[in-house]
């Protein structure tokens, strides 16, 4: 499995989103799609941006009881996007749904990665809110397996923790990690950083880099920079 930098494209409307791809004039970047954008345009701006070249990497985080979830998943299926994801605490039989929902005739699929714990969710408030005991790390672990009992690829996680989950769940199963800023960059609201060399050395299979790309003055300087760095 290549490794690949994907750009997030949290912009808020198609105007936005397709000037900021008109600057790529020679690469097509592997682009993530989240709600903001997908609420506010539909799907058809899923198939716009796919029509336009580049691997689209669907944020939905779907959860919901498995049934609605193989449905919806059928239809995401139907865009053509190459990778999309849910919340592992959906459970292992909600996610086997999704991927029974995410298989095309063909047999091909998108890949399917699972959210594990958010990282805005702290250990006290799991522990207040959602009576969960076990320290925060141990739970990330637990529900990776789960993902990977239910034949997902990989889960969303930090690159520092790329290393366990692998050691866990083997190094095919696939790390796709936020949490990426260049050495000399502004960290903005993200807290545990790392640079797109450093997540290549600790094993991350793709890096999702979002305003050190779509903020630059020269985005297309960004993006090169995180290729050589994390491709290499
Ligand atoms: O702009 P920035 O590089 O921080 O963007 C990171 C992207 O990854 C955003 O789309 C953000 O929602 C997403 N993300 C994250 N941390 C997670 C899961 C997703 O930053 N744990």
């Amino acid at each position: 499995m290549g490794k690949d930098v994907i750009v997030a494209c949290d912009f808020s409307s198609k105007q936005a989103v397709m000037d900021f791809l008109d600057k790529f004039t020679e690469e097509k970047p592997y682009v993530k799609i989240g709600m903001e954008l997908f609420y506010a345009e539909g799907p058809s701006i899923v198939k716009e941006i796919k029509a336009r070249g580049h691997k689209i990497f669907l944020d939905l985080k779907l959860c919901d009881i498995p049934n609605t979830v193989k449905k919806a998943m059928s239809v995401l299926s139907g865009l053509d996007v190459d990778m999309t994801n849910l919340h592992a605490s959906g459970t292992i039989e909600m996610m086997q749904a999704a991927i029974e929902g995410l298989t095309r005739e063909d047999g091909t699929r998108p890949l399917l990665i699972a959210v594990t714990q958010l990282t805005s969710t702290s250990e006290e408030r799991m522990r207040e809110q959602l009576l969960i005991d076990k320290p925060l790390d141990e739970v990330v672990m637990h529900y990776a397996s789960n993902a990977e009992k239910a034949g997902l690829d990989g889960v969303v996680c930090s690159p520092l923790e790329s290393e366990k989950v692998h050691g866990r769940c083997g190094s095919k199963f696939l790390t796709v990690t936020p949490g990426v800023r260049f050495a000399d960059g502004d960290i903005g609201d993200q807290v545990r950083v790392t640079t797109p060399a450093k997540a290549k050395e600790l094993g991350s299979d793709y890096i999702v880099v979002g305003r050190p790309i779509t903020a630059a003055e020269d985005p297309v300087a960004a993006y090169r920079r995180c290729v050589a760095e994390f491709v290499g």
